[in-house]
């Protein structure tokens, strides 16, 4: 095993690995002509991404959070000389890395694994920690699901900013999963609805981050038949309670919602 420092970023970490996770990967991304080093920072500047694949022949670059539905990736399986780079310091580690404050590690694939942890410990190794009111966390993000709190989409926004927090964005598959997992361990939860943060009441059909820069939806799960925008002006997007899939509804209903801020 080598291990490989990544220039100017002194506590990051890559562990250069045989090619063994294919079929279970992610490719979040893929980019040509970089070096090894190069894919690495490249990793590290992804907020996403655990770890990469890196080809030396073809010196193809992809990016991946594994532990997602299987896609399998041709120039892999092309390119006997690919390794993969794997943050240590974002993939925990069951056997090397450990969890701190209590946290326990939970395994994933061979070799790593990531930390649950205890309220009110967030963080990939359980070393960070979630502001008051903030009960559950994953990856470097603390959540709110707060039962008795209700209002409409603005109200949620407004109320979330109070807290120091945000609308929650659902970046990946990884979030959204950890999200209705989160929603269906609870009976009341699993009953109501809960706002995101996605919108689109400044133009129809172009759903943004609300409260993120207005950016685009870097990702969107929609139930079945959504959006349907039910009386043409349902502009904002609730977990629905039955599917727990994404809805569209109308701005102005009163129901829970979800606010999301980093752990520190
Ligand atoms: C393929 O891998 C070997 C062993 O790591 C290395 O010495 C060689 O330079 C690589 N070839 C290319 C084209 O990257
Ligand atoms: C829910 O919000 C209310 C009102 O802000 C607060 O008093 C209560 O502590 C919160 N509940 C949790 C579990 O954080």
């Amino acid at each position: 095993m080598v291990w490989f420092g990544v220039s100017n970023s002194s506590s990051l970490w890559f562990r250069v690995q045989p090619q063994t996770k294919f079929i279970e990967t992610l490719i979040l991304l893929t980019t040509c002509s970089l070096s090894k080093e190069e894919c690495a920072l490249h990793c590290l500047g992804h907020r996403s991404c655990l770890g990469a694949y890196y080809c030396g022949n073809t010196k193809t670059c992809a990016l991946t959070n594994f532990n997602c539905a299987g896609v399998q990736a041709e120039f892999l399986l092309s390119d006997p000389n690919c390794s993969y780079l794997e943050a240590c310091s974002r993939t925990v580690s069951c056997l090397e890395c450990g969890c701190k404050n209590g946290g326990t590690c939970v395994q994933l694939t061979e070799g790593s694994g990531k930390c649950a942890c205890p309220v009110p410990y967030g963080g990939l190794n359980c070393e960070l920690t979630c502001p008051p009111q903030f009960e559950v966390s994953f990856r470097t993000s603390c959540y709110s699901f707060n039962m008795t709190l209700k209002g409409n989409f603005y109200q949620a926004k407004a109320h979330c900013e109070s807290m120091g927090a945000r609308l929650v964005a659902v970046d990946n598959e990884e979030e959204h999963t950890f999200i209705r997992q989160h929603i269906m361990a609870d009976e009341a939860r699993s009953a109501v609805g809960w706002w995101t943060s996605l919108t689109d009441d400044a133009s129809e059909g172009t759903w943004v981050l609300s409260g993120w820069g207005d950016i685009p939806a870097p990702f969107i799960a929609w139930g079945p038949g959504e959006p349907n925008s039910q009386g043409g002006n349902q502009d904002c997007v609730q977990y629905h309670s039955i599917t727990k899939l994404f809805d569209d509804e109308q701005c102005s209903r009163t129901i829970n919602f979800i606010c999301e801020t980093e752990a520190t």
